[in-house]
């Protein structure tokens, strides 16, 4: 096993130090393998000892972890015990809101750069909650399983293949799970494609599609518009927006990815082995600064920048042979793409631009499908959308539109001391995606190996998602 670690990293340098040659492009994005031990403790499968109630502290509630809050809060058997971010406006509002709507809670405030930390290090807390910028996942998922806590954060888990490593290692020490969100086959057609997919209705499943195409450059006065009073922005964030330059890759390949791989069996039954990735040019992020910086003079110093380019396009091959697309661009005038697309020996799914299913040439009739759907609901879906409508009856009125099965089920399966559905193998994998992208892009799409985070154990892991619910299930909602 360590032999394998210290390989893939010679392989990898020596590959990209004769790949560079001529090139000239810088070596920040290179993948670090600083693990060497082998697996400590194979975290997938891992059940930690039950909660009755799940003691959440929440850090950073901006437009995202405002939102997840009121989420998490609204599921029986939590109590929100602390609210932490720099903004201490956004602080005091989701304070005030979350006792107002539920008043069995009585959240601390933390308002200071490093009161993460504090958080982290309270006693009376089981689960550390992060939607930060990303950066600043890595570190505070870290601290939180150092202090004894559960993590659940934002994608992506890490941005360098070390910080990836890092959570996964510290996962395996001190037997906390990392849990990480982004779409998965919790819920909706991702999960009745799951569930044909289990039942072999596709056959084998031999390659899958999924993107991050989410146009955030139209739309400027939603997106782009600067509220200069409250020194905020309305919409895309001046954090994510820097992370745009002087990068090209997948930026965000787990929303796309996250069915496909669950689907595939990516980290049990079958593992990431090498994957190649190319980038265009920027055709639009450069216009629309120069747009923006007529407007506001923010904008005046990324004027002339070097853009991550519209379109990225990734291809994984998989150890079993098998083939994964993944796409990102956010900045060309285009419905959204996320899980799209998987196909086997059998047939077909593709999502978009409507969901549909082929066992041929042709696309079956929308009445069948329909009733294919329906007939190939899996428990967690039915169970969930019950969980929902009871609550919604006993509410009167309170909205469930933004609760997700997935939150659901995590707080479920912390409460019943079960496996979770996601792994922190999920987690780290899913999230390498983007370094190793970078690593490519800048190479002229040249190949670079997959990191096994499994250690092999892929091989005998069993799935997670338990899509039938065979044990648990016994949480409400508020
Ligand atoms: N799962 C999804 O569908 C989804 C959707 C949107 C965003 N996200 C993810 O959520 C995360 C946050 O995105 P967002 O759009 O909410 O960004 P945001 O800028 O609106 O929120 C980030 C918050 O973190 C706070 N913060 C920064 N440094 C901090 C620190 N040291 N301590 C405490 N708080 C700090 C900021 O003040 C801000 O309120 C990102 O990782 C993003 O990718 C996920």
């Amino acid at each position: 096993m360590k032999n394998n670690r210290r390989d893939f990293l010679r392989r990898a340098s020596v590959a990209g130090t004769a790949l560079m040659a001529g090139v000239g492009q810088s070596q920040a994005n290179c993948p670090q393998f600083s693990r060497v031990s082998g697996q400590r403790f194979n975290m997938n499968g891992y059940a930690a000892p039950k909660l009755d109630t799940v003691r959440i502290g929440i850090i950073g509630v901006g437009s995202r972890g405002s939102g997840t809050l009121r989420r998490l809060a609204g599921i029986e058997g939590v109590d929100i015990k602390a609210i932490c971010d720099i903004a201490p406006e956004r602080v005091n509002e989701s304070i005030k809101s979350i006792k107002k709507e539920f008043p069995q809670y009585d959240p601390q405030g933390y308002t200071r750069k490093d009161d993460w930390k504090r958080v982290c290090e309270r006693e009376d807390i089981d689960l550390i909650y992060t939607a930060t910028p990303w950066g600043l996942h890595t570190p505070i998922v870290v601290y939180a399983m150092e202090n004894d806590k559960h993590a659940f954060t934002e994608l992506p888990v890490g941005i360098t293949i070390d910080d990836c490593w890092q959570v996964v290692e510290t996962s395996e020490r001190t037997k906390k799970h990392c849990y990480m969100e982004g779409s998965d086959c919790s819920d909706g057609i991702s999960a009745v494609v799951l569930n044909l997919a289990r039942n072999g209705f596709f056959g084998e499943v031999i390659h899958g599609e999924g993107a991050y195409i989410h146009d955030r450059v139209s739309d400027t006065q939603t997106r782009w518009v600067r509220d200069k009073q409250n020194n905020d922005w309305f919409g895309y964030r001046p954090w994510r927006l820097k992370e745009n330059v002087n990068r090209n890759g997948n930026l965000y390949p787990i929303h796309g990815l996250g069915p496909v791989a669950q689907i595939m069996g990516i980290n049990s039954g079958d593992s990431m082995d090498y994957l190649v990735s190319v980038s265009g040019d920027d055709f639009t992020m450069k216009h629309k600064m120069a747009e923006l910086a007529e407007m506001d003079e923010y904008y005046k110093p990324y004027v002339g920048l070097d853009f991550r380019g519209n379109m990225n396009t990734t291809i994984i091959r998989t150890k079993l042979g098998k083939t994964i697309m993944l796409q990102h661009d956010i900045s060309s005038p285009r419905p959204n793409v996320r899980f799209n697309m998987i196909s086997g020996t059998k047939g077909m799914f593709c999502q978009y631009p409507y969901p549909a299913i082929a066992m041929g040439h042709d696309w079956m009739n929308a009445e069948e499908f329909d009733s294919l759907v329906k007939a190939n609901k899996p428990e967690i879906t039915k169970k969930f959308k019950d969980r929902v409508q009871t609550a919604e009856k006993v509410s009167k009125g309170r909205s469930y539109e933004r609760v997700t099965a997935s939150d659901w089920r995590l707080i479920d399966c912390l409460r019943n001391g079960l496996p979770l559905d996601k792994s922190v193998y999920d987690a780290a994998l899913w999230s390498s995606i983007t370094p190793l992208s970078e690593w490519s892009v800048d190479r002229e799409g040249a190949s670079v190996k997959v990191p096994d985070f499994t250690d092999n154990s892929w091989k005998t892991n069993k799935p997670g998602m338990d899509l039938s619910i065979n044990e648990g299930g016994t949480t409400g909602l508020l």
